[in-house]
């Protein structure tokens, strides 16, 4: 089927409310590896903040922990945003919560679906994974020289189109709502919220991001299970801390900061017969 809105520069910046994210440049590709290798690229050789590079379809599009990242062509949007912060590398997972939050925003905006985030970058539709981000640093020295913010929607794909292995646990805009929407101006909207969330980093650092997301994960209090990097934790999420890491309590009563891992909430065990309500 032909692709009929592409997400050209031309396209993407006619209304675009931004000073400096995709006003400068945009590179647009029909077929890419992945935008965030290309971005990580150009940013290599002085790319200036705010270069967007997107892409129709990606070839091996970048999740998480070594994932692959679906891409079917026109109809997601796979981009890619090089910043270049001015905050201590210590600082940079908070740019993830960050996009998190922009993401999320952007798609409240253009859909009424019960959106939420779950830590540290996946944005939910119903519990079901709608966006992703995967976010890249390359530092000099002991300071950031370019952060690279990769973002993937699954915007107008039909649910029967969603690959076996990931039909389960990911769905998409048009899935959930029955109708198809507009890529361009959907990124239109990330990259505004992206902006202002951005410029608010720069001013108040991370506080106004952590609540913002706390707002929108609505995750405090509830039971999870971590698949850490080399181990499984288990336990209630407390909070968030300034650095954007996880704050979780063992059943022994032993506090945990979790640096990165892949959360799923614990169902909580049925309420013995006649105490319904009192949880
Ligand atoms: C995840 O949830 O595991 C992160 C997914 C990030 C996917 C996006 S698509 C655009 C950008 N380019 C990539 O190769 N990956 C990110």
């Amino acid at each position: 089927m032909p692709i009929t809105d592409l997400l050209l520069p031309a396209e993407i910046r006619d209304g675009l409310k931004t000073s400096t994210f995709g006003q400068e440049r945009i590179d647009h590709c029909s077929v890419i590896d992945s935008t965030n290798l290309r971005a990580r690229m150009i940013a290599d050789a002085g790319a200036p903040e705010g270069t967007i590079v997107v892409a129709e379809t990606q070839l091996k599009g970048k999740g998480r922990r070594g994932r692959s990242w679906f891409s079917p062509a026109g109809q997601g949007i796979y981009v890619s945003v090089i910043l270049r912060p001015r905050v201590p590398p210590s600082e940079a997972t908070q740019l993830v919560l960050m996009a998190a939050v922009a993401a999320a925003e952007a798609l409240l905006v253009h859909a009424a679906v019960p959106i939420s985030v779950k830590w540290p970058n996946d944005i939910l539709v119903g519990g079901k994974k709608i966006a992703g981000i995967l976010t890249e640093m390359r530092l000099d020295g002991d300071r950031i020289d370019h952060v690279v913010i990769g973002m993937g929607v699954n915007v107008n794909t039909p649910a029967e189109s969603l690959p076996p292995e990931i039909a389960a646990i990911a769905t998409s805009l048009r899935a959930e709502t029955g109708r198809t929407f507009s890529r361009a101006e959907l990124l239109r909207t990330y990259l505004e919220k992206l902006e202002s969330w951005y410029a608010l980093f720069q001013e108040r650092r991370f506080e106004p991001i952590r609540e913002r997301w706390l707002d929108l994960a609505r995750i405090i209090g509830k039971q999870v299970k971590i698949a850490g990097i080399d181990r499984t934790y288990e336990g209630e999420v407390v909070d968030i801390d300034p650095n954007g890491f996880l704050i979780l309590k063992s059943p022994d009563g032993d506090v945990q900061r979790i640096l990165a891992g892949d959360v799923s909430l614990v169902e909580a065990p049925p309420l013995p017969a006649g105490s319904e309500g009192f949880r």
